[in-house]
Parts: structure tokens; C-alpha cells; sequence
């Protein structure tokens, strides 16, 4: 009994001297400040699964702009400020442009493919490369603006014959411009079944992997608990995802190999991200179209005082709408949650030191996009709950463009932003340039307020709503009909 008990004492001291030993470099060097993580969970008990970007924007009162965390031995840096963002993502990309290794996303789900998980290696330079034409070159992107001006004609009829459904339609709108542009593959129907297969992927995983919030990536064990064991939720979910991703990653393949498209310079998985942003932008616009009706009813004004009411907005009219431009704007910033509120993390691979802390190598970075500090920063957005976009039309000073923040930073910057931004840009214009948004009514004749809730997860979308769609003017009709977008 004695000589257990010598035995333990001498393994505790050991033990104690050992991690002594092995951080007392760690020790030595100041950390960037957070709470008190515990033991061996780290700083997990404080965290909330649902909506961590709020316990984040709470703990930045009392941190400040960087804070760190431990999640079980992972060390977590969160960003809550744009200049802190713009020092470490931009300004040293060098070293912060790695992605952290995802079990649940790569080995549960089965998204080893995915580029947006690409370690920052040879091959994900060589790929970016590649990106590089069709996502940004001047032909490429007038050849994008005339896919997607078609594609917008597409919408503009499913909302006349059925608006109700106006977010399946806006949901195709997004998912066929990529599926065309990526695969040659054209949508005539919403009964589409590679419409399908993206949504189904993508909802699924949305809904399971927002950064932070899954514990098997800071405990991979996990992964090894079997499916019906008490709380592996995650496990029994993650078979059927990973058919579902499978399933979608075959029949994209043998589609792009019968349209003879390059399927180098793009996957589907990033179709079906892609996708899912942009459509909650377009979603978050229609929301704040029918909760701000003056501002709507500002951009119908300027609509028709430029285009008049004959023929439909292109993309070459957008100079010549500044207040759309203000729309767009303040649509990115309220939409509060770009790729999920925490961005996308990536990863430090080098030791590095910022006002006066060490961050370790290793230390996975979350920017904190929907933060007060940064979009809803009261000092850089004044009333920043208030949708407003008058803002960017002078009516506060040094507004940064918020395009600036949510589609990321650094190396790893989204490379689908131009693509996606004339894609919302045209659906956006050609709605106020046709319809008339509206709350819908109960059976008592009130209106029905939209929460203007978001849902938790990787991409937040707006919690469903109603609203009415109804054609400006006869006119209106006739130019939806006809497709007519010829400039006069
Ligand atoms: C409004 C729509 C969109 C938003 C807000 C958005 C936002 C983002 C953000 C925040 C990131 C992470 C950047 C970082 O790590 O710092 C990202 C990455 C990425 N996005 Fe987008 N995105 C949108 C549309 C698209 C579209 C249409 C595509 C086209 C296929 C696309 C493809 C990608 C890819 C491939 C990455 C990974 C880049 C990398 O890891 O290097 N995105 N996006």
C-alpha cells in the first residue's frame, strides 16, 4: 500500500516535471490574453455550440481585439477586429494561409477533395493558379456577366408564375449559373438533379461543421466512438452525409467528363459552398427589401429614372446605379455571417509574435466576421443593426467597403468573389427593375413581419419568411416574358 502510494507520488511529480519540461518555453511567453481555460478541456465549457461568433464578440470586452483560446490541447487565436484581421491573414499570409486538418470534415464527411480545405502546399498554389483565368480575366468575366443575365431572366420567370417558392427559385438561380459555368451543364427544370444533389451536400454539411463548434476536430478519438454510443449524433449523421458527398462527387465527375470541361480549375464541393453563399445573400437582400420599404422603393426610383421601363438591367448599367451599388454594399454587411460568422479558419505554421504576445505554431485562426469589431463595428458603422445604405453614400464618413472583410483574407481570399458578386449584382438589379416587395398578410388581413433570424451553423441563412412578389406593370411582365435585356 505504502509503496503505491510512493509510487504514485513519483509518477505525479513526474508527470508534473515533464509538461514543466516540455512548455516551460510556452510558459516563459506571454499569450495573446482569453479565459482561463481548464484542465485538459481547454476552454471548451465556456464555449456555445450554437452561434459562437456571440461568445466570441462577448469575451472581446474584456480581451480585446485577439483572443486565445484552448480547445482540448488545440490552440484557437479569434480575430475580432479587421486591423487585426488585415495584420496576420494579409499582412503575414505567408505564414497564416494553412487550413487546419478537419476529421470531421475530411474523414467523417468525405470532403478530402475540397479545395477550400487544402493544405497551403505546391498543389493548392498550383490550383489557385489555375483559378486565376476563369475566375478573374476580363473575357471569362463578360462571359459570366451573359451566362448569368440569362440565368437572371430564368428567375425573374419563376418568380412571376410562382412567388411563393421564391427561395427555391433564388436557390436555383445560384446553383445553375455554377453548374453551368463549371460543367456546361444546363438547369431547365427546379426538378434538376444535379440541383439536388448540391443542396442536398451542402445543407447537410452547413449544418454539422461550423468551425468551433465540433468536437471530434479537437478530439479526433472521437471518431472511434461507435455510432450508437451515447452523444455520437455526429457519427450516425456523418454515414449518411458521406454517401450523400460521395454520391455527388461521382455523378459531378462523370458529368464534367461528358460536357468534356476542364474539372481541374474547380470541384463541386466548391460549387455547392458557392452556392450557398450567394443565395443567402440574394436572401438577405429580398429580407431587407420588404423590412427597409423605403429603401426599395429608392432603388425602384433610381431603376427607372435610368433604365426607364422597356427593356432590363444589365451589367454595364451598373455605374450609372450608385444607390444599388449602396444596396449591395450594405447587403454584405448586414448579412452579418459570410461563410459562417467565423470565416473560414486557417492556420498558423510558424511561431509568430503581435502586440507584444507569442502565438504558437499550429494555432488555428478564426476571424470573427459577423463582430461587432468588425461589420457591426458601432465606430466603423455607426447604428450598425440599422440597414442603411446611405452610409456608403456619404452619409457617414470612411464606410469601408465591406467586400473588404467577407470574402477573407490573405492567400486563401475567396477566389469566387467577382463571380459571385455580378451574380447577385444582376438577380438584385433585374428584381428592382420588375417587382414589387411586400410583407405578406395572416388570414386577419395583418402583415406578417419577417423575424429576420439567422439560422447557426457554417453559412447562417436567413429562418424562413413571407413575403409578396408581385410584376411591377404590365410592362414588366412583357420584358420577363420576352427576356429583354438589350441595352437601347
Ligand atoms: C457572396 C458569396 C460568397 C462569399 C461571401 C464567400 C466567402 C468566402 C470566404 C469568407 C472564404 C474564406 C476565405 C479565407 O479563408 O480567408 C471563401 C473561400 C472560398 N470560396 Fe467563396 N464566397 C462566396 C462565393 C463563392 C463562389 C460563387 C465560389 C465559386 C465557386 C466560391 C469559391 C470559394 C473557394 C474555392 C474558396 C476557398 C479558397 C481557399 O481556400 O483558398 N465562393 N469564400
Amino acid at each position: 500500500m505504502t509503496l503505491s502510494i510512493g509510487i504514485q507520488a513519483a509518477f505525479a511529480v513526474f508527470v508534473t516535471l515533464a509538461y514543466y519540461g516540455l512548455h516551460w518555453r510556452q510558459l516563459r511567453r506571454r499569450l495573446p490574453p482569453g479565459p482561463r481555460p481548464f484542465p485538459i478541456l481547454g476552454n471548451i465549457p465556456q464555449m456555445t455550440l450554437k452561434f459562437p461568433e456571440k461568445r466570441f464578440a462577448q469575451w472581446r470586452k474584456k480581451y480585446g481585439d485577439i483572443i486565445f483560446l484552448r480547445m482540448f490541447n488545440t490552440p484557437v487565436l479569434v480575430i475580432n477586429s479587421a486591423a487585426a484581421a488585415r495584420d496576420l491573414l494579409d499582412k503575414r499570409s505567408a505564414i497564416y494561409s494553412d487550413r487546419p486538418y478537419s476529421v470531421m470534415m475530411i474523414d467523417l464527411l468525405g470532403w478530402e477533395h475540397d479545395f477550400v480545405l487544402t493544405p497551403y502546399n505546391e498543389e493548392f498554389r498550383k490550383h489557385r493558379r489555375w483559378m486565376h483565368k476563369p475566375f478573374f480575366s476580363k473575357s471569362c468575366l463578360a462571359a459570366v456577366a451573359d451566362m448569368q443575365r440569362r440565368e437572371a431572366i430564368a428567375l425573374l420567370m419563376g418568380l412571376l408564375n410562382d412567388p411563393e417558392d421564391f427561395g427555391n427559385h433564388i436557390y436555383r438561380y445560384t446553383a445553375s449559373s455554377l453548374l453551368q459555368y463549371l460543367y456546361g451543364h444546363t438547369v431547365t427544370s427546379s426538378d434538376d438533379e444535379y440541383l439536388h444533389v448540391i443542396e442536398k451536400v451542402a445543407e447537410a454539411t452547413m449544418n454539422f461543421s461550423a468551425p468551433g463548434t465540433v468536437p471530434v476536430d479537437f478530439i479526433p478519438s472521437l471518431r472511434y466512438l461507435p455510432t450508437w454510443f451515447p452523444g455520437a449524433g455526429f457519427k450516425r449523421n456523418a454515414v449518411w452525409i458521406k454517401r450523400a458527398v460521395r454520391d455527388a462527387a461521382q455523378r459531378t465527375y462523370d458529368l464534367a467528363e461528358s460536357k468534356l470541361v476542364s474539372y481541374a480549375f474547380t470541384r463541386y464541393h466548391d460549387a455547392a459552398s458557392g452556392t450557398d453563399t450567394t443565395h443567402t445573400v440574394l436572401m438577405v437582400f429580398l429580407l431587407a427589401m420588404i423590412l427597409y420599404p423605403d429603401v426599395y422603393a429608392k432603388a425602384q426610383e433610381e431603376m427607372v429614372s435610368v433604365i426607364g421601363g422597356a427593356r432590363l438591367p444589365t451589367v454595364n448599367d451598373r455605374d450609372a446605379l450608385p444607390y444599388l451599388e449602396c444596396i449591395l454594399k450594405e447587403t454584405y454587411r448586414c448579412h452579418r455571417t459570410q461563410a459562417g460568422s467565423t470565416g473560414v479558419p486557417h492556420v498558423l505554421r510558424e511561431d509568430d509574435e503581435y502586440s507584444g504576445c507569442w502565438i504558437p505554431k499550429g494555432t488555428v485562426v478564426m476571424p470573427n466576421l459577423w463582430s461587432k469589431f468588425m461589420l457591426h463595428d458601432a465606430d466603423a458603422y455607426p447604428n450598425p443593426e440599422t440597414f442603411c445604405p446611405d452610409r456608403f453614400n456619404g452619409l457617414y464618413e470612411n464606410q469601408e467597403d465591406p467586400r473588404n472583410i467577407v470574402f477573407g483574407f490573405g492567400r486563401r481570399i475567396c477566389p469566387g468573389r467577382r463571380f459571385a458578386e455580378i451574380g447577385i449584382w444582376q438577380a438584385m438589379a433585374n428584381i428592382v427593375a420588375t417587382f414589387d416587395l411586400g410583407k405578406a398578410r395572416d388570414a386577419m388581413g395583418n402583415d406578417i413581419t419577417p423575424p429576420g433570424t439567422f439560422s447557426s451553423g457554417l453559412v447562417n441563412h436567413p429562418h424562413k419568411f413571407k413575403c409578396t412578389i408581385r410584376p411591377r406593370s404590365k410592362q414588366a411582365v412583357e420584358l420577363i416574358t420576352n427576356g429583354k435585356s438589350t441595352q437601347t
